[in-house]
This record gives C-alpha cells, structure tokens and sequence, in this order.
C-alpha cells in the first residue's frame, strides 16, 4: 500500500517523465536491430567523417551533422581505426564494422551507431578535456538528441534498440589525485551520468546496458599510475558500486526502463586470473611495438608474441582478442536479460 504523500512522489515522477513516448517493451537482445553506443577509447570506432583516432562522426569543433552526413559516413575497420588494433568489444557483439574496409551501418543486420568519443570523461565540470577537440559523455549525448536522433528516428524503433554506456576509465584516471572524498565524487559523476542516459531516455529508449571499470589497478606500470599505484582496487570498486546504486536508482524512477549493469571488473578479473582457458599467455605486460605497421604479421621481428596472446594491448587498452572475449560473455549476459 502506498502512503499518500509516496503515491504523490510517485504520481509527480511520472508526470516528470512523461515526455516519454513509448510503452514499457521487453527487452530482447535476439530482436534488438541497433546499438548506439556512447563512451571513450574503449567504445569510439573510426568514421571517414570522424576525426581520426578518436570519433566515428565529428569532434567538439564541429559536433554538428546533417542526415546526408551521418548516412554516408562509414565504420572503418583497419589497423589504427580503434584503440586496440582491431575490433573492439561494440563490434563484436553486433557484428558491425568487423570486416576490414569500409561499412555502412545501414547495411548491418545488427546497426551500430556509436558516438563515443577517445579520450572522453563524463563532463568538464568534474574534469578538463584531454584535447580542446574532446568531446565529453554529456556533449555525445546532446550531440545526439540535437543531429543524430532526428536522422535516425526516420529508421530506428527504440523498441528494438539497446544503448550502451561505457564511460570512466578516463575520469578514474584523471582524479585519482584529487584531494576529495571518492566515494562522494564517483557518486556526483553517476549523477552526471546519469542526466546523459535520461537525455537519450527522454526521446523515447527504454533499453540501456551500463558497463563497469575494467581491470584498471592491474594495467601495465604505465602513465596512468604513474607516481603511485592508483587508481587501486577499491576505487574501481567503489566507482562500480556508485554505478550500480545510480542505475538502481534510474530504473526505479523511470518506467519502462531496463538498466543493465554488466559486471567488467569481476569477469575480466576472471580472465586475468584464468588467461589460459581464454588463450592469453601475457597479462603482466604489452608488446612495446603494438602500433607498427608489420605487428600482425611478424610480431616476432618486433620481439613480441602475437598481439592476441596479450591481455593488454598497451598501457591503457585491452587487445582486440580481450575485447572479443569480453563481447562473447556480454551477449551472454544480454541473452539471459532478455524476455521470453
Ligand atoms: C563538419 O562535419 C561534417 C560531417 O562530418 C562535415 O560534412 C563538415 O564538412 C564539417 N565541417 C567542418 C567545418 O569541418
Ligand atoms: C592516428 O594514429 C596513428 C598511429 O596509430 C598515427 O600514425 C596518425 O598520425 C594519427 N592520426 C592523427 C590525425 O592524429
Ligand atoms: C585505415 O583507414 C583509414 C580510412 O580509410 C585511413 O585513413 C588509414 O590510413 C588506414 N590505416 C591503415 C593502417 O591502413
Ligand atoms: C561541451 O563542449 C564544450 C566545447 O568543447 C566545452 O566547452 C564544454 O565544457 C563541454 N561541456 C561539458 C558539460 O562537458
Ligand atoms: C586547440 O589546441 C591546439 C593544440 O593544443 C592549438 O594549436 C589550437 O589552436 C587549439 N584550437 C583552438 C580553436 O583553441
Ligand atoms: C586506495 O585508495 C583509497 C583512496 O586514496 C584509499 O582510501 C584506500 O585505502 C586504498 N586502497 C588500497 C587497497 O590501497
Ligand atoms: C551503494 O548502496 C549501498 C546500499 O545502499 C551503500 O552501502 C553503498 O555505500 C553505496 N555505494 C556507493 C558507492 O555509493
Ligand atoms: C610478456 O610480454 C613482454 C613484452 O612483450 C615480455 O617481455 C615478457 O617476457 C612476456 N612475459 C611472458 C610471461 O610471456
């Protein structure tokens, strides 16, 4: 039974949201048709209108774009058009952009549309930009609501999209010097983050898939924990729980909404753990050379194993091979998040 002032709370909040269009749909990753995706170097793919290294459409000099733009831009897919040397784990799961060349997402049976951002933090009010062309998560997704999503609405059911989150790994980073309070601070930034998914919400998705941090506390001695061995462990934990408790919280007070949270840290800990049953031989290290133009056919002449023996593909980034191995246990996951 609800008091009446809960029923009141409950009654404003659905008047808060009822720019929301569509009816609660259940969620099937089998019949889901597109994936938009927002987030940093760990999601952006490369687009022959993007800016090289870093976006598959636009940068902060020029976020705007108009349909004729978006629909002849193309993924690529080649040596240095993600940040691991190959496919990333948002073109495994939908099997678009995959193949070496040039790909319209139009012509994926599952489409990708991915506004994600290299280098990405959630806003510049927590932290600065890496680069003055950055593009933040909370600009990617006002990017979104003003060019891409009145492009796409043309095609797009909502009731057949999921949208994923992948955002963090640069904001853990860049504050892990901060005199504050972290626990407080992770929860601000879900706060912001959260103002972005209920952006994309508020025109119409019901479907979000949330990902946690990755290994960071374990990466190779590199440029991130540099001076100290941070972020640690309980910071990517503490980051992961403000994460969960906000998308607890957003499902609650948004009807219709399915938050996903997929639990990175855990399964990658695992693989880490366990890198054989996975075919990594290395989790320790990275091959120095992993951006030179013969790595894939001769790492040897680099003094390197093959890059897919190596959970690490730099001092940042995952290999294409972790990427596909994360990608075959997050369609698990969507597969048992879906109705029916
Ligand atoms: C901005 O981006 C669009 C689409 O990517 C492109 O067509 C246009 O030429 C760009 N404008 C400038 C000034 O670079
Ligand atoms: C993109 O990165 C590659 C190396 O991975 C580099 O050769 C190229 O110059 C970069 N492009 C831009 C525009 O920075
Ligand atoms: C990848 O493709 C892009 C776009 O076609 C091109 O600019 C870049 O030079 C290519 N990189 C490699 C390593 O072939
Ligand atoms: C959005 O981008 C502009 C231009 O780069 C920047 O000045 C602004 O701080 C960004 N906003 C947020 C909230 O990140
Ligand atoms: C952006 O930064 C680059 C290098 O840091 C600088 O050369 C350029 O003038 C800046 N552009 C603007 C518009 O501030
Ligand atoms: C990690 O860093 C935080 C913040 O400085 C600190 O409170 C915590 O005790 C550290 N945890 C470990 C395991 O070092
Ligand atoms: C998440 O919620 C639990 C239970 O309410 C609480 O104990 C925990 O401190 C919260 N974690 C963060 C990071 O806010
Ligand atoms: C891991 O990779 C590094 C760099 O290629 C190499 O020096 C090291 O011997 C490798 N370790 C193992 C256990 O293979």
């Amino acid at each position: 039974m609800y008091s009446t002032s809960g029923f009141a709370a409950l009654a404003a909040l659905f008047m808060a949201t009822s720019a929301h269009p569509q009816p609660k749909a259940s969620f099937s990753w089998a019949d889901t048709k597109h994936l938009i995706t927002f987030g940093d170097s760990y999601t952006y793919v490369q687009g022959t209108h993007g800016h090289q290294n870093y976006s598959f459409i636009g940068d902060a000099f020029n976020l705007s774009f108009d349909a004729v733009d978006l629909l002849s831009n193309r993924i690529v897919q080649n040596q240095t058009a993600t940040a691991e040397g190959g496919p990333n784990w948002v073109e495994f799961i939908t099997g678009c952009g995959l193949k070496p060349g040039l790909t319209n997402p139009r012509d994926c049976e599952k489409q990708l549309w991915d506004f994600a951002f290299a280098g990405s933090d959630i806003s510049t009010e927590y932290t600065p930009l890496h680069h003055n062309f950055t593009v933040s998560l909370v600009n990617q997704t006002k990017q979104f609501q003003q060019y891409a999503n009145p492009v796409l609405s043309k095609f797009v059911n909502p009731a057949k999209t999921l949208v994923g989150f992948w955002i963090g790994i640069n904001d853990i980073g860049d504050s892990d010097k901060l005199d504050v309070d972290f626990l407080t601070f992770y929860n601000e930034l879900m706060s912001t983050l959260f103002q972005s998914v209920e952006t994309v919400y508020d025109l119409g998705y019901n479907d979000f898939l949330l990902m946690q941090l990755p290994p960071l506390d374990r990466t190779p001695p590199n440029l991130i924990r540099a001076g100290g061995p941070l972020p640690n462990k309980t910071m990517v934990d503490w980051y992961d729980q403000a994460l969960s408790n906000h998308s607890q919280t957003f499902r609650l007070s948004h009807p219709g909404s399915k938050v996903m949270v997929f639990d990175t840290n855990t399964f990658l800990n695992g693989v880490l753990d366990d890198p054989a049953e996975y075919g990594i031989k290395n989790i320790t290290d990275y091959c120095a050379s992993y951006d030179q133009p013969y790595i894939n056919t001769d790492p040897a002449m680099y003094g390197c194993q093959p890059l897919s023996e190596y959970f690490w593909f730099n001092t940042g980034h995952m290999t294409s091979h972790t990427h596909e191995v994360l990608a075959g246990e997050v369609e698990k996951f969507l597969h048992e998040h879906s109705a029916g």
